[in-house]
């Protein structure tokens, strides 16, 4: 009997439960009311008076082994579903919401700009970032002493004056008409770079969009009617345009476009500063001197440019005070325009 109570506690150790189900089996197998352990207790019955002492405790030691097997058996085995069940996700909770991201104000504004051009059938051109002086100053008829050839104004990339960031995104309508004979109607997004102190309207790095449009019998009139389409466009139907005299190398003669105010309607306001206008481009009938310098005949085609800052644009579009705000990705303010198109 001794055997049989040793080789039995051995198996309550060693016992190992490859699933659930086993601990019960086990329980009823040894513990049950027609388990081994009941039995043993029946053989108890007939051992000799003088070994029933020591063969008691043993019984005893045997069973209170077996109790605290399953109860801890059991007891891993809720942990373990416990763990299991809150991997698996609460069907209940409310779910984690998706966020979605949204294009940023420079970018829509481009887009509406690109789109309101596209209308009137010019194509996107594009260009290097990094350019040489022909296509930023020389061929634009910029004089050798002109000040935007200057390190104060321009970026030069290490010190060969020939390798700099583009100030304007004329150097891409440069490329465009070396490549191509009119008719060319094109508009130019991109960056551009200018070493300027960073303030509320000022940034060393911002966007431009710039548009050529060149061909036989193209005149002042033709551009200023584009420029009030595009206007009315992008600011609205009641807006109105005047265009200033003004200076650039590369066109004859040169005009800033202001709007009509779109905020206070041309009565004047702190953002318009009490004139009822905003300044919103340059433009001008392109030199025959750039024509010729990109191998297209002056005599035979004329055309127009404009060119305009995003940022500029955006600002007075949405009422933002300050140009930074466009280049500190700030989440709250970004936001504010994922309504918009
Ligand atoms: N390139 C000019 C600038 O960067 C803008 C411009 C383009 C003016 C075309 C006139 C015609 O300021």
């Amino acid at each position: 009997m001794k055997d049989k109570i040793n080789e039995l506690l051995e198996r309550v150790e060693n016992f190992r439960p490859k699933a659930v189900a086993e601990i019960e089996d086990f329980r009823v197998r040894i513990l049950g009311r027609k388990g081994e352990l009941t039995a043993l207790m029946e053989e108890f019955k007939s051992v000799a008076p003088e070994l029933k002492r020591e063969f008691g405790q043993k019984l005893n030691e045997l069973k209170r082994r077996a109790q605290e097997r399953v109860a801890a058996l059991r007891a891993e085995a809720e942990q373990a579903a416990g763990e299991a069940s809150s991997q698996i996700a609460d069907m209940s909770r409310p779910g984690s919401e998706e966020e979605l991201g949204s294009r940023h104000p420079i970018s829509l504004v481009r887009n509406q700009i690109v789109e309101v051009f596209a209308r009137l059938g010019y194509t996107v051109a594009d260009g290097p970032e990094i350019e040489d002086d022909w296509h930023v100053f020389s061929a634009l008829n910029f004089p050798p002493e002109h000040p935007a050839r200057d390190m104060q104004d321009t970026f030069f990339i290490g010190k060969n004056p020939d390798v700099l960031l583009r100030t304007h995104t004329s150097s891409i309508q440069v490329r465009t008409m070396e490549r191509q004979q009119p008719p060319i109607r094109v508009i130019c997004p991109g960056r551009v770079f200018r070493n300027e102190a960073i303030s509320y309207r000022a940034h060393c790095i911002f966007h431009q969009i710039e548009g050529l449009y060149i061909d036989e019998g193209v005149s002042f009139a033709d551009m200023k009617q584009s420029i009030l389409y595009f206007a009315k466009e992008i600011f609205g139907e009641e807006t109105t345009i005047r265009m200033r005299p003004s200076y650039f190398p590369f066109t004859e003669p040169s005009a800033e476009v202001d709007v009509s105010c779109n905020l206070c309607g041309g009565k004047g306001c702190n953002v318009c500063k009490g004139t009822g206008w905003l300044e919103i481009m340059g433009c001008g009938m392109v030199d025959p001197n750039v024509l010729e310098a990109c191998g297209i005949d002056s005599k035979r085609y004329s055309g127009f440019a404009f060119g305009m800052g995003v940022e500029r644009i955006a600002m007075l579009k949405y009422g933002v005070r300050d140009l930074r705000l466009y280049f500190e990705n700030d989440v709250r303010f970004l936001r504010q325009f994922e309504s918009a198109l």
